[in-house]
């Protein structure tokens, strides 16, 4: 099982990878990028990835160093390398190194790093037994770009630290707003659908998510199983009063919360519509085949 690592094109083992400590990407979080996983070898959604990645570089002015079908290719070549059954791979771009400052012109060049893993998905218990989350009310970093995956991850790290803590697995930012409640925007690393009387529902893309891909193909496969699927504000009470609630992200897929801030959520266990989805979202990427924990014998 292979990880890799590929820095403007080149490839090599990642500890001898290096980058400059005058990159931007080190200096300020000055950086975009994209988490792709396979399915039988190939990448996910690739081309929805890479589309988001150049959304993204528009959003924060990083000029894209090779286009994004090239360097399609690009990931491609470093996860055929790596050799792993699944691989996971995380592609940046940063606005490069330059003399120190803060200003943006003083970067040269873009950096692009590529770096391979083995893929290490949820455990089947994750998916069986779902997962508790809590709530947090910081706002996420991305606000000066919004809707672009940027670099600086640290609010959702801090979320996450003090989920952990918790002894949960995720953490769902909750914006004040002038209501009592607040409004679900999204987790830490996922985005957030919850499930009322048959109909799904996730906050819109003006509620400052990022835009998961995910969370597009959640939506569609909804939609082709016939169910209400719709984009609209989640305040906080719809969230905890769903009858199931559910977070989506490229590696996790779909994985119901059961318990929100310690409170079950419907039963206390995963949903049948959330298990339905997720069937059809297996089906959906090649893997219908595969068991999840409910379809075994
Ligand atoms: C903040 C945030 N929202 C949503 C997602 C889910 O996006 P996707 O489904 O494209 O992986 C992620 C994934 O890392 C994320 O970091």
């Amino acid at each position: 099982m292979g990880r890799l690592a590929c820095i403007d094109g080149i490839t090599s083992a990642p500890e001898e990878a290096k980058v400059s400590v005058y990159d931007r990407g080190f200096l300020y979080g000055d950086s975009i990028f994209e988490t792709i996983r396979t399915y039988a070898g190939e990448p996910y959604a690739l081309d929805e990835h890479m589309a988001r990645l150049e959304r993204s570089a528009a959003l924060v002015a990083i000029e894209m160093p090779i286009d994004k079908a090239t360097l399609a290719l690009e990931v491609r070549r470093v996860i055929r390398a790596a050799r792993n059954d699944e691989s996971s791979a995380r592609v940046m771009l940063t606005r490069g190194a330059g003399p120190m400052g803060l200003d943006p012109s003083l970067a040269l060049k873009p950096t692009r790093v590529i770096l391979v893993e083995p893929l290490t998905p949820p455990g089947l218990a994750v998916y069986r037994d779902g997962v508790s989350v809590i709530t947090t009310r910081a706002q996420r970093a991305s606000d000066a770009a919004h809707g672009a995956k940027v670099g600086n991850y640290l609010a959702s790290l801090l979320a996450l630290k003090t989920a952990h803590a918790a002894g949960a697995h995720e953490a769902v930012f909750v914006t004040p707003s002038v209501d009592h409640d607040g409004d679900v925007v999204e987790g830490a690393t996922s985005n957030v659908f919850i499930v009322k009387d048959g109909a799904l529902i996730t906050p819109p893309p003006e509620a400052g998510i990022l835009v998961g891909i995910t969370r597009a193909h959640v939506l569609d496969v909804a939609r082709e199983l016939g169910l209400e699927a719709r984009e609209a504000r989640v305040i906080e009470s719809e969230m905890r009063a769903a009858d199931e609630v559910f977070i989506t992200s490229s590696i996790r897929e779909i994985v119901s919360v059961i318990a929100i801030d310690g409170a079950r959520v419907g039963n206390g266990t995963p949903g049948p519509i959330t298990r339905r989805i997720h069937t059809a979202f297996r089906a959906k990427v090649g893997l219908g085949a595969l068991p999840l924990p409910w379809s075994e014998k």
